[in-house]
């Protein structure tokens, strides 16, 4: 149920960015995640001064919404209000967001300017050879 339009789902995105936990690299994150049911879920990056424990916000927002008992997530819009033009996910959020997403499930990205991109999570993570492993999972 699309109860939201992708720039709606990116202003969402543009608020998690602020509560964005970012003092090493200073560059904030903001995810917005709708849920089939239609509800959304936000996230935002959270540093740590180890470095490696850093968690982004797509992984955050993701996390949030499967603890809250979604599985079945319809889209994604990611804000970088740090970045003037538009930064997508990293490799391991690629990889996570595939877990739970249809493969034409829309994403947006942007940043502080006005270019946004429009992308869908099979054209993020391309052959993805686990994909039949995903469908057969049932727990
Ligand atoms: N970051 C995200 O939150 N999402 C991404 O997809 C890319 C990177 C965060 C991690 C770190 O806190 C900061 O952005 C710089 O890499």
């Amino acid at each position: 149920m699309n109860v939201y339009t992708m720039e709606e789902l990116f202003k969402k995105a543009g608020e998690a960015a602020r509560a964005a936990y970012a003092p090493y690299s200073k560059f904030r994150v903001g995810a917005a995640l709708a849920c089939e049911d239609g509800t959304i879920f936000s996230g935002c990056n959270v540093e740590n001064r180890s470095f490696g424990l850093t968690i982004c916000a797509e992984r955050n927002a993701v996390f949030q919404a499967v603890a809250a008992g979604r599985r079945r997530f319809a889209a994604l819009a990611i804000a970088t209000p740090d970045s003037a033009e538009p930064v997508g996910p990293c490799g391991a959020c690629r990889q996570v967001l595939s877990e739970f997403m249809a493969e034409d499930a829309p994403v947006r990205f942007g940043g502080s300017g006005p270019r946004r991109v429009d992308a869908t999570i099979g054209e993020l993570l391309p052959h993805d050879s686990l994909h039949d492993l995903a469908d057969s999972a049932s727990h």
